[in-house]
């Protein structure tokens, strides 16, 4: 029996942006997805049913590329601490701890750049040919990733991720932030409005209203200067200061109008406990993060207004083995 498992994501600035050439920052959560795996008899199964590359496409595809279509069966189980479909990124962990999995099975080394180009991959495949890496990148490596258009100066450069889409290649320079003691003292409290909103809908809708709107692209542009503020503020541990730029990076969200009533509220009323608080990934629905010293007040103050909430340090570790033969 293997066992992997891989942290869920939250963006702390950038979402929406990065679709424009602007950087995005996002840090792993303390909720992971564990998947085991051990040889079975007939086919390959997840959960108990058989494999299927219609609703699991990510998790076949990463079979057929690191074991070949041929390989011996294997029946994978799936446990999530995320909430699903929410914009924390369960589905990257899945393909994250899927591929570290089949990597142990075959014996080969745990190399961070392989698991997330083939879980990059893999995600874009299931996506009609469209993923940024965030979710991946950020469930492989672990702690804080910032993603960006060029080599930023303020985070370790990790590697360069290129994706061949129907719009031509993209590609994007993968970084780890170092996060300054200090902000091992703050707590993330995330959200979730329990609304589900697909992230294809949101990118295009904010693709037509800048197309009706262009003087909003200045939205765009001060979202990644606020992104870098961010990781700057971020590696010297000034948590205030990350906190007024969530602030601001909310209300540059409203502006291009991925927010939602529901989103707005929990973000209202978790700021009195909090140094700040956002809207993550891409809005109309799904989850926001408050940045907070009191965890316990501002989740409570969420629960409250009837937000689900996960408590999570700015970070965790990357993908991992748990358990190998
Ligand atoms: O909701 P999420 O976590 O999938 O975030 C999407 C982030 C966007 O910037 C809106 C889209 C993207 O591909 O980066």
């Amino acid at each position: 029996m293997v066992r992997a498992s891989a942290p869920g994501k939250c963006i702390l600035f950038g979402e929406h942006a990065v679709v424009y050439g602007e950087p995005a920052v996002a840090v792993a959560i303390d909720a992971r997805v564990q998947v085991s795996m051990a040889p079975c008899k007939g086919e390959w199964k997840l959960d108990g049913n058989p494999l299927n590359s219609e609703r699991h496409p990510h998790v076949v595809s990463l079979r057929d590329a690191v074991l070949g279509a041929e390989s011996s069966p294997h029946s994978l189980m799936v446990q999530s601490e995320l909430f699903p479909a929410a914009g924390l990124g369960s589905s990257a962990a899945l393909s994250a701890a899927t591929c570290a999995a089949l990597l142990q099975l075959v014996g080969d080394e745990m190399d961070s750049e392989r698991i997330a180009t083939l879980s990059h991959l893999a995600e874009a495949a299931a996506q009609k040919g469209r993923a940024s890496p965030v979710d991946t990148s950020t469930a492989t490596l672990g702690g804080c990733v910032m993603l960006s258009n060029e080599k930023e100066s303020f985070a370790d450069w990790r590697y360069t991720r290129t994706l061949e889409t129907p719009d031509g290649e993209l590609s994007w320079e993968i970084h780890s932030v170092d996060l300054a003691e200090r902000a091992r003292d703050a707590w993330l409290v995330v959200g979730s409005t329990g609304i589900h909103s697909p992230t294809g809908k949101m990118v295009s809708g904010v693709a037509e209203l800048l197309t009706q709107r262009p003087e909003l692209r200045q939205e765009i542009t001060k979202m990644g200067v606020v992104a870098r503020a961010g990781v700057a503020a971020l590696s010297v541990g000034n948590l205030e200061e990350v906190g007024e730029l969530m602030d601001l990076a909310h209300s540059l969200l409203r502006e291009i109008e991925v927010s939602c009533p529901e989103l707005d509220r929990l973000v209202e009323v978790a700021r009195s406990t909090s140094l700040g608080a956002k809207m993550t990934g891409a809005g109309g629905g799904g989850c926001m993060i408050a940045l907070t010293l009191n965890p316990k007040a501002t989740a409570e103050a969420i629960e409250m207004r009837g937000g689900r909430v996960i408590i999570t340090p700015l970070g965790a570790p990357g993908v991992r083995i748990e358990e190998s033969p």
